[in-house]
C-alpha cells in the first residue's frame, strides 16, 4: 500500500526511521513528508535513502505535478510521527502551511498521528482540546507511551516503539478499508506501480458532422478519461490520450492525439492499441453518424421538417476485444440510466457480458450525475458482469481505483 509518513519537529523523529524501515520491509511504498522543523533532527537524505522516494517539505517543490493534492489523494494511509503539539494545533485548525499540511487536507485515507512531547505539553488544555477535535473528525490519535522523556523527567509523552506504531497502523487499516478489500497491500500497489506499462486512454465525446457547421454530439467532457491519463502517468505508465473534442489541458509528459469523429477515434485507438499493455475506452463514441454529411450549411427554407438518415459506426471496444493480445487489458465504460426494463446495475452487467472487456466501469448518468461534474461514483464489473469494486469521490480518486484494478489485471499471470 501507499503510505504517507509525515515527520514533524520533535526529537523522537529519529525513531521514525525505524518505522519507515519496518513499513518498507513489509513491502509498502512510503513517501516521507518532513516538516522544515523536523529537518533539525533528521535530515532529508535519511528519509530519501530509506524510502527510495523524494522527501519534499514545501508546497512549492515540484509544482507542475500538483503533488500537494495528489500525494494525499493517492495515499492508502497517512501516519504522522512524531506529531508535535504545534503540529496537532495546525492540524486541528486545518492549516496547510507546508506540503504535509496540504496532503492531510487532500486525503480521504485513514489518518493516524503519534504525538510525542513533554508531559506538561501533552496535558496542556490546548493540546488536549486539539486532540479531542482531531478524534472527533476521525483522526486516530495514538496515546503517547509513558516513560523517560528527553530530559531527566518522565511521564506520558514518549513516542511509542516503532513496532507498536506499525502494528497500530495495520490494526487501524484492518478495521477499515483493508478489511473490505478496498486497498491493495504489498509492493504491487506502490507509488510507481505502473512503471513500464504503456496505456492508451480515449476520452471525451465524438462529433459526427451533419453539415459544414452542425454535428451530432454528446455531453462527455473528458474529465474522467483525462484523470485516468494523469493518474497513470503519475504512477509511472507511459500514456497516450486519444482526445475527442476535449478542451482540457494535459501534462507535458502525456502524448495527445486529437480526433473529432468516431471513425477518426477508431483509427487512432486501434493503431495505438497494437503496442499498448492496456486500453481504456473512456470516450463516449457515437453509435450512429449521419449517412451523408453536407459540405455546405443546410438551409431550413422551403422545408418544415427534416429527417436525418443515420448509419452505425464501428464498435471500437468490440474491435479491441476481438484483437486483444494475451495479457493485454481492455477496459470499457458504460454510462447508463435505469429504466422500466432494468436497473443501472442490470444494464451494466448485461453490457459487461456483451462487450467482453476485462473491466467495465459503470456509472449512472442523468439527473446531475456523471457528465461535467467534479466527482463520480462508479461500479467496476468484470467480463462476466460480477461487481469487483466500487469507487466514489473526485474523478482523480476514481481514476486511481480503476488503475488499481488494471494493475492487478496486468500482473495476474
Ligand atoms: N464504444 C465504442 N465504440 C462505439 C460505441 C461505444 O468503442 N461505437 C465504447 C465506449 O467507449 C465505452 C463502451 O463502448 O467504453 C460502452 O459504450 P456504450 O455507448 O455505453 O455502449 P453501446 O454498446 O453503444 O451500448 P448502448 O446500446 O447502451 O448504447
Amino acid at each position: 500500500m501507499r503510505v504517507l509518513l509525515g515527520v514533524t519537529g520533535g526529537i523522537a523523529a529519529y525513531k521514525v526511521a525505524s518505522v519507515l524501515r519496518l513499513l518498507a520491509e513489509d513491502g509498502h511504498d512510503v513517501r516521507v513528508l518532513p516538516t522544515a522543523a523536523s529537518l533539525n533532527f533528521v535530515g532529508r537524505a535519511t528519509w530519501e535513502a530509506l524510502s527510495g522516494n523524494p522527501a519534499p517539505t514545501e508546497t512549492f517543490d515540484d509544482v507542475p505535478s500538483v503533488q500537494h493534492v495528489r500525494l494525499g489523494q493517492r495515499a492508502d494511509a497517512v501516519l504522522v510521527a512524531p506529531a508535535t503539539a504545534d503540529f496537532l494545533a495546525q492540524m486541528a485548525a486545518g492549516r496547510a502551511t507546508d506540503l504535509l499540511g496540504n496532503a492531510l487536507l487532500a486525503t480521504e485515507a485513514p489518518v493516524m498521528v503519534a504525538p510525542a512531547m513533554h508531559t506538561e505539553m501533552w496535558r496542556d488544555p490546548a493540546t488536549q482540546a486539539n486532540v479531542a477535535t482531531l478524534r472527533e473528525r476521525g483522526v486516530h490519535v495514538l496515546e503517547p507511551a509513558v516513560g523517560r522523556l528527553t530530559g531527566p523527567d518522565s511521564g506520558p509523552g514518549r513516542l511509542p516503539d516503532p513496532e507498536d506504531i506499525v502494528a497500530a497502523l495495520y490494526a487501524l487499516l484492518d478495521g477499515s478499508r483493508a478489511a473490505n478489500g478496498e486497498i491493495a497491500t504489498g509492493a504491487a500497489a506502490g507509488w510507481g506501480d505502473l512503471e513500464g506499462v504503456s496505456l492508451v486512454v480515449s476520452a471525451g465525446g465524438t462529433r459526427e458532422p451533419i453539415d459544414a457547421v452542425r454535428y451530432l454530439g454528446n455531453r462527455s467532457s473528458g474529465h474522467q478519461g483525462f484523470a485516468i491519463a494523469e493518474a497513470a502517468r503519475e504512477r509511472g505508465a507511459s500514456v497516450t490520450v486519444v482526445a475527442a473534442n476535449v478542451s482540457l489541458p494535459l501534462g507535458e509528459d502525456v502524448e495527445r492525439v486529437d480526433v473529432e469523429t468516431a471513425a477518426e477515434l477508431e483509427e487512432a485507438v486501434t493503431g495505438l492499441a497494437g503496442s499498448a499493455d492496456a486500453v481504456v475506452m473512456a470516450a463516449a463514441v457515437a453509435d450512429f453518424r449521419p449517412a451523408q454529411a453536407s459540405d455546405v450549411k443546410l438551409k431550413k427554407s422551403g422545408t418544415d421538417g427534416m429527417t436525418l438518415e443515420l448509419v452505425q459506426t464501428a464498435d471500437v471496444l468490440a474491435g479491441l476485444v476481438a484483437a486483444r493480445r494475451p495479457g493485454q487489458v481492455i477496459v470499457g465504460f458504460a454510462a447508463e440510466t435505469g429504466d422500466d426494463a432494468a436497473s443501472v446495475l442490470e444494464h451494466g452487467a448485461a453490457k459487461a457480458r456483451r462487450k467482453g472487456a476485462d473491466l467495465l466501469v459503470l456509472n449512472e448518468v442523468g439527473d446531475g450525475k456523471g457528465f461535467g461534474t467534479a466527482t463520480n461514483t462508479v461500479t467496476l464489473l468484470s467480463a462476466d458482469g460480477t461487481v469487483v469494486g466500487e469507487a466514489s469521490g473526485t474523478k482523480l480518486s476514481v481514476a486511481h481505483a480503476v488503475l488499481d484494478r488494471i494493475g492487478a489485471l496486468l500482473s495476474r499471470d
